[in-house]
């Protein structure tokens, strides 16, 4: 058989083997690719099935103990939040859950999720995009940043310890979580991107005080719909003949007479350290997150500990 000069060579996905006639059909998600879908379906919701971004959707999680607010808690109110898409401030002391209630989130809701730490070093290019250098050496592509690719496509962005970045990063912030949220590649070609319908954007700070931190710009501090205050390590954690020493070292914490933070990070640290060290390593590790004179005072609470 002769084949025509002007005839079209047959483009062959790869994973299922159907044939196209343009290479954008190769597109899994354009094609309904059935290998591509492969044991993804039961990750992705309905509403996301088209998503470019599936490859981010928790696939695994730990375990994660809700916190009680009010007469709710935080995943309950959370989830509320995503449903009605909602911008969302976890406040709270170093290794009380924020960010491990938010990846928890992701997982139960199916959300692709991308944690960014905003500390002084990231650029608007790292969230928005730039333009690089193609590979074959002609000219220059331009490539979304990770906030960019997710306001695009969807998903929950995490940009933690939010206190921590740039006035100049900030900024951006502000059209995006306020009723346009769009944001304005400027130094792409002025392309205006809209905001997915599964586009939600979470942040989480600690209280000023801490190295490196600052107080939030009122303005965008505003632009937070649901803001959640994180107080309580997870008690689940502690086993009973623990309870009483964690629960007044908690109490010194609160009222001033005891200078470091008890966290639920810091109770598992101990408890792994037990297992792994013994008793009185695991507490003399432990008391070097409290100050000076306070670690006496701890040491001594923790000796009811046998
Ligand atoms: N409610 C909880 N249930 C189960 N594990 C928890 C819970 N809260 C915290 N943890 C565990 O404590 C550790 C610290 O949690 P996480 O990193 O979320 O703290 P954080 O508040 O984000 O701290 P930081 O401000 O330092 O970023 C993790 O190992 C996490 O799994
Ligand atoms: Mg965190």
């Amino acid at each position: 058989m002769t084949v025509k000069a002007t005839e079209k060579r047959p483009y062959i996905c790869s994973r299922c083997g159907q044939t196209f006639t343009s290479p954008e059909a190769l597109n899994p998600v354009r094609h309904n690719c059935a290998k591509w879908n492969l044991g993804k379906e039961k990750h992705i919701p309905k509403t996301y099935t088209d998503h470019h971004l599936a490859e981010l959707i928790p696939r695994r999680d730990k375990v994660y103990y809700p916190q009680s607010i009010s007469d709710s808690t935080d995943i309950e109110i959370l989830k509320v939040a995503i449903e009605n898409r909602l911008n969302i401030l976890l406040l709270g002391e170093t290794g009380i859950g924020k960010t491990h209630c938010l990846r928890h989130l992701a997982y139960q809701t199916k959300l692709p999720y991308m944690r960014v730490n905003l500390n002084g070093g990231t650029t608007q290019e790292d969230l928005i995009g730039q333009w690089i250098p193609k590979k074959n050496g002609h000219g220059f592509m331009w490539v979304d940043g990770v906030l960019t690719r997710m306001i695009r496509y969807g998903g929950l962005f995490v940009c933690d310890e939010i206190n921590a970045a740039n006035a100049e990063i900030l900024f951006i912030l502000h059209s995006l979580l306020d009723d346009e949220r769009r944001v304005v590649l400027v130094q792409k070609d002025g392309e205006v991107v809209k905001a997915h319908k599964g586009f939600i954007f979470a942040a989480t700070m600690n209280p000023t005080g801490y190295e490196g931190t600052k107080p939030l710009n009122l303005a965008l501090f505003d632009r937070f719909d649901v803001i959640l205050e994180f107080k309580n390590y997870a008690e689940k954690f502690v086993s009973s003949d623990m309870r009483e020493a964690v629960k007044k070292i908690k109490q010194g914490v609160a009222d001033g007479s005891i200078s470091g933070a008890i966290s639920t990070r810091g109770v598992k640290q101990f408890i792994r350290n037990r297992k792994i060290f013994g008793l009185e390593v695991a507490k003399s590790i432990f008391i070097q997150k409290f100050e000076g004179i306070h670690r006496e005072t701890v040491e001594h609470l923790l000796d009811t500990i046998c």
